[in-house]
């Protein structure tokens, strides 16, 4: 995802200074070639070792190195950077920064840089709130530098409120689309996620094992492809993606209403969610109470098809539908490429080990309108999503 991009991580000392380390590990992971630069105290909060081992490169904490200027310098450093990334960013960073102090390496390879710029500032949450801070971070957003802002939580400190920095996921999420992966720049992704909820009663619904990971994991990677996404999610247990706009809704009815007054704006619609074929006639207004019959009986009435209404006013849109199947996946998952009218649908066997439902991986069937089929090993939800998006972007290219 990251092949060839030059990433600087700046730390500076804060407590959350050891979770740079996880936001390092995200990075190389994804391919990226990082260099660390450390404030002097961000060294008394984690050794620079750390930082080396899991970069592969020594870690750059001095203006002033015979050994280290003569490697890179500040400057090359704030050439080859295709994103300078501050995390934590401290206060005292934020306020240096902001008057055009340049007074150690990060400071001044900050100032020297033409590369995008991103704070993820964690600090006591009255420093946080004290208007000179807010000053400064509404200045040098002005400038066009990058915040994501700190989230809400129990501080180090002791206080409670917002100055925590958000999760390296969520940072890492937030950095890429800076990176000018931009595939999708100007277009508009909807996906939809999730399991829906059928009320029977205040107290039970019925619904399926969808945990939305696979829906989620699209949305992130389209987001990181520079796409403005609209993530229509049921009820699940996840954090959304940065970036993304969120549309939470419960039931099939309610998905059906969300996607279609989305659909228009879309480019591109992919269909991850587990959608309930039917819901009771009736929704009763109280729990229902056990009584001496041995059986019950709700009566089900069909759900609007979402996909299959989408397909009907398709226009240009490229439309990707899933099949979740539990036996002769090729049949029926081209029968619903036809029948939904679309341009791929993703087929899944939720009775294969590491498929469907909930894990972390999946194993999928692409199949085209075209004729053509592909079929993925297992791989995670998110290698799985990075393989249907170049997909799509391979097809709409084409177009
Ligand atoms: O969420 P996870 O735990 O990560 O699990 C991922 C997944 C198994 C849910 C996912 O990979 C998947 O297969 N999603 C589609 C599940 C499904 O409902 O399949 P289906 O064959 O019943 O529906 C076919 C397509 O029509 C789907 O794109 C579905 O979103 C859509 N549909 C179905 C019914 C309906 N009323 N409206 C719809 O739009």
């Amino acid at each position: 995802m990251l092949q060839g991009k030059c990433v600087l991580l700046g730390v500076t000392g804060g407590i959350a200074a050891y979770k740079a380390t996880e936001l390092l590990r995200l990075l190389v992971k994804a391919g990226a070639d990082v260099h660390v630069v450390m404030t002097r105290s961000a060294q008394e909060f984690v050794t620079p070792l750390t930082f080396q081992t899991l970069s592969g490169h020594p870690v750059h904490t001095e203006l002033f190195s015979l050994v280290q200027e003569q490697e890179i310098g500040h400057i090359s450093l704030a050439d080859r950077a295709d994103l300078i990334l501050v995390a934590p960013a401290t206060a005292n960073l934020i306020g240096k920064v902001a008057v055009g102090l340049a007074d150690d390496l990060l400071t001044t390879t900050i100032m020297a840089t033409k590369a995008p710029v991103l704070f993820a500032p964690a600090m006591n949450t009255n420093m946080w709130e004290n208007p000179i801070y807010q000053e400064n971070q509404a200045k040098l957003e002005r400038y066009g530098y990058h915040f994501i802002l700190p989230v809400s939580g129990a501080l180090a400190c002791g206080w409670e409120g917002q100055g925590k920095l958000p999760d390296p996921q969520a940072i890492f999420d937030f950095a890429l689309p800076l990176m000018g992966s931009d595939e999708l720049a100007g277009k508009t992704v909807l996906v939809t996620a999730g399991p829906t909820r059928e009320e029977i009663d205040p107290v039970r619904f019925l619904s399926n094992y969808s945990s939305g990971k696979m829906g989620y994991a699209i949305a992130r990677a389209a987001s990181r492809r520079g796409a403005h996404v609209v993530l229509v999610s049921g009820p699940v247990n996840l954090e959304p993606p940065a970036n993304v706009e969120l549309i939470q809704v419960v039931s099939a009815a309610e998905m059906y209403a969300a996607v279609m007054a989305q659909a228009d704006q879309a480019n591109v619609i992919i269909k991850a969610a587990a959608v309930a074929d039917y819901r009771p006639v009736e929704r009763s207004a109280c729990k229902t109470k056990k009584s001496a019959c041995q059986k019950l009986t709700i009566e089900l009435e069909l759900n609007p098809d979402i996909l299959a209404e989408l397909g009907k006013q398709k226009g240009d849109r490229f439309l990707v539908g899933f099949a979740a199947e539990t036996h002769d996946l090729n049949k029926y998952a081209s029968q619903k490429l036809q029948q939904k009218n679309l341009d791929m649908i993703v087929a899944n066997d939720v009775t294969q080990e590491g498929a469907g439902f909930n894990g972390d991986t999946n194993v999928v069937r692409l199949l085209f309108a075209e004729g053509s089929t592909e079929e993925l090993p297992r791989m995670s939800k998110d290698a799985v999503a990075a393989v249907l998006l170049d997909r799509i972007i391979a097809r709409l290219a084409a177009i």
